[in-house]
């Protein structure tokens, strides 16, 4: 293995630790809050959302959550982010997606005040991005650009593959890293001779949620590997239906070849939940009036 790893797990710890001395430090004792509601019981978001919540505590913030039911009704959601857009306690609000198929996942993300969507997915957040304007932004496309631009410095000039189109990652990804002014390309499963695309890149998103899509073959040397994927697949060698986390990425072929990769797990998940406390701190400064303690330029 020859390539750097960029440790996601430090770096979003320090983020945080960051995050909770801004919080200390408000005027007049203000406290941020976010709420973060959760509807059904698929595994995955259950543990995304428990990390979410305890984590906003920890830095000071108030956190709420709230878990729906399965079979929660179109009409009732609604409700709730109604009351949630007028309670001035809160400051950010995150709908953990996927939503259950019964609801409708871009009317109840549209129901959410701009000013409150700290997730960034919001029609007139992605607008806004979409156009070069001061916006609320995805947080994992932030916990990306915020790695790539530790490890790199500036990104100008650089060709950025991002694997995955996505509302949530891909085309936010690609936004960003358009506007650290990389060429940047949107691969997808529809894209021609895609190895020899990614293989030109000098930085690499992946994020199609397929396990190991990309292999060492696919990176070109020295070029900087972003894993966002996290896929559970069966581990035999563990033992009997054990199993583990993998990237998106072959991680022990494209570590031969890169010059710099995040592990998985360890590298984008963490730095994902850090930008959401990011975002909800900057959400009550607009809030408030207050000047933006961290501008990201972005
Ligand atoms: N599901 C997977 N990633 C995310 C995210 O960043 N925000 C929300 N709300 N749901 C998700």
């Amino acid at each position: 293995m020859s390539a750097m790893i960029i440790d996601g797990k430090a770096f979003a710890e320090t983020v945080r630790e960051w995050v909770a001395e801004q919080v200390a430090a408000l005027p007049n004792h203000g406290q941020p809050g976010l709420a973060v509601v959760l509807v059904g019981e698929d595994p995955a978001s259950q543990v995304y959302v428990r990390s979410k919540s305890k984590m906003t505590a920890e830095v000071g913030m108030k956190s709420i959550e709230h878990k729906l039911a399965q079979n929660t009704s179109e009409v009732d959601l609604l409700k709730l982010i109604d009351a949630l857009n007028k309670n001035d306690t809160i400051h950010g609000i995150l709908v953990q997606l996927p939503l259950p198929g019964h609801l409708n996942e871009d009317l109840v993300i549209n129901a959410i005040s701009p000013a409150k969507d700290v997730d960034g997915f919001h029609i007139s957040n992605v607008g806004l991005l979409g156009t070069g304007q001061k916006s609320k932004v995805p947080c994992t496309p932030l916990g990306c650009l915020m790695m790539l631009r530790e490890h790199l410095g500036s990104l100008s000039g650089l060709n950025a593959v991002v694997i995955g189109r996505s509302n949530i990652v891909g085309k936010p990804m690609a936004q960003l890293l358009l506007k650290d002014n990389c060429t940047v390309t949107i691969a997808h499963s529809k894209t021609k001779n895609i190895k020899e695309v990614v293989r030109g890149a000098d930085i690499v998103v992946a994020a199609v949620g397929r396990p190991e899509m990309v292999t060492g073959d696919w990176i070109k040397p020295g070029a900087t590997v972003i894993d966002v994927g996290i896929n559970r697949v069966d581990a035999p060698e563990k033992g009997e239906s054990k199993t583990r986390l993998v990237g998106d990425c072959h991680f022990d072929s494209c570590a031969e070849v890169a010059g710099a990769i995040t592990p998985v797990p360890g590298g984008v998940g963490p730095m994902t939940i850090a930008c959401l406390l990011v975002n909800t701190l900057n959400a009550f400064c607009d809030r408030n009036g207050l000047p933006r303690p961290v501008d990201l330029a972005v």
